[in-house]
């Protein structure tokens, strides 16, 4: 293993979101030796060209927001994936030849329906939905998304999560072959991982990304499958799952394992709790121009009245 794990790491080494930002001492292991062909799959099927092919049958959702998205563009050059570079354009070069078939999903710990799941077979059972979404990044800047996926809260009900199962956790793939920002030294403790409660993970709002736009998920945005988790920064929406697991105790999370004073577990947005770096009263829409305002954030990034519910009695100046 190239990195260390984190006892044997001093703090003073440990890296922080805009030093990362700084550092360009990725490995640019540029295009991935990939397996030649796509594997057969349902998806596959129906849009041969899964690298820029449409999704069928999306329906709209009532929980969209009404604002205008950002641009293709926009959404798939602006991008944060370490696995493939700290730069915000990393992703979107590195990723290129990824290959996100075949891919399996785990399914771990306190359910009934545990197992090892293709991935078109595990997204087969739901309805796709347009879910326009806006994204606060924890860096203070934010996007509008027009997302197409899988209700998060459907999924859960289907594995039939037991009573001891009081989080879900999820994994990205870890795989430094395919992945080449795990070559490096200087990241985060792999595989990438991030959790939920049980309430957040059954509330109506959170998907299980497989595609934007219409179409199919890009690699740089976490083919082929990531979550989405409106009310909160945008770390907590974690790419590439292969695995899905119901514990009974909180998991451990990559940016809150890595600066525990800087990133919390809930990490929902909030303009009132300023991170110790920068303030999180106002954030910078990619897209809008460099002379454009800063425009103020909203509690919950706007979706309160979806979630405030869910911390009722937590003090969330603490539990942030
Ligand atoms: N998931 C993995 N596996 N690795 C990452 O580095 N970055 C997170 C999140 N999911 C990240 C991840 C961060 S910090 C953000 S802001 C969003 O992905 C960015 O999503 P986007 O690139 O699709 O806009």
């Amino acid at each position: 293993m190239l990195i260390r794990k984190p006892a044997d790491v001093r703090p003073s080494e440990i890296t922080s979101y805009d030093n990362y930002l700084n550092r360009r001492d990725f490995m640019r292991a540029g295009a991935i030796a990939g397996g030649a062909l796509l594997a057969p799959s349902a998806l596959a099927a129906v849009v041969p060209d899964a690298k820029r092919a449409r999704l069928p049958d999306v329906s709209e959702s009532p929980y969209s927001t009404g604002e205008s998205p950002n641009s293709y563009e926009d959404i798939t050059t602006y991008n944060n994936y370490y696995e493939f570079g700290t730069g915000k354009d990393d992703p979107a070069v590195h990723a290129r030849d990824f290959e996100p078939r075949p891919w399996t999903i785990e399914v771990e710990g306190h359910a009934e329906k545990t197992g090892t799941y293709d991935f078109d077979d595990f997204v087969k059972p739901f309805d796709l939905e347009e879910r326009i979404y806006r994204m606060r990044c924890v860096e203070a800047w934010s996007m509008v998304i027009p997302w197409v996926g899988i209700s998060l809260a459907a999924v859960v009900k289907r594995l039939r999560p037991t009573s001891k199962a009081r989080y879900v956790a999820f994994e990205t793939l870890h795989d430094a072959r395919r992945m080449p920002g795990q070559r490096s030294r200087w990241s985060l403790d792999w595989p990438y991982r991030e959790g939920l409660t049980i309430a957040e993970a059954t509330n109506p709002l959170p998907i299980l990304a497989v595609g934007l736009y219409g179409e199919v998920l890009p690699n740089q945005n976490g083919a082929p499958i990531r979550l989405v988790v409106p009310w909160k920064y945008g770390f907590k929406g974690i790419k590439g799952i292969v695995r899905i697991r119901f514990t009974e105790r909180q998991p451990p999370c990559s940016w809150n394992m890595a600066q525990p004073r800087e990133y919390g577990f809930y990490a929902n947005v909030n303009p009132d709790v300023d991170h110790p770096r920068w303030s999180q009263a106002r954030e910078r829409r990619i897209g809008a121009g460099i002379f454009a305002e800063k425009q103020p954030t909203l509690m919950f990034n706007g979706y309160g009245e979806h979630v405030a519910h869910l911390y009722d009695g937590l003090d969330l100046r603490l539990n942030y």
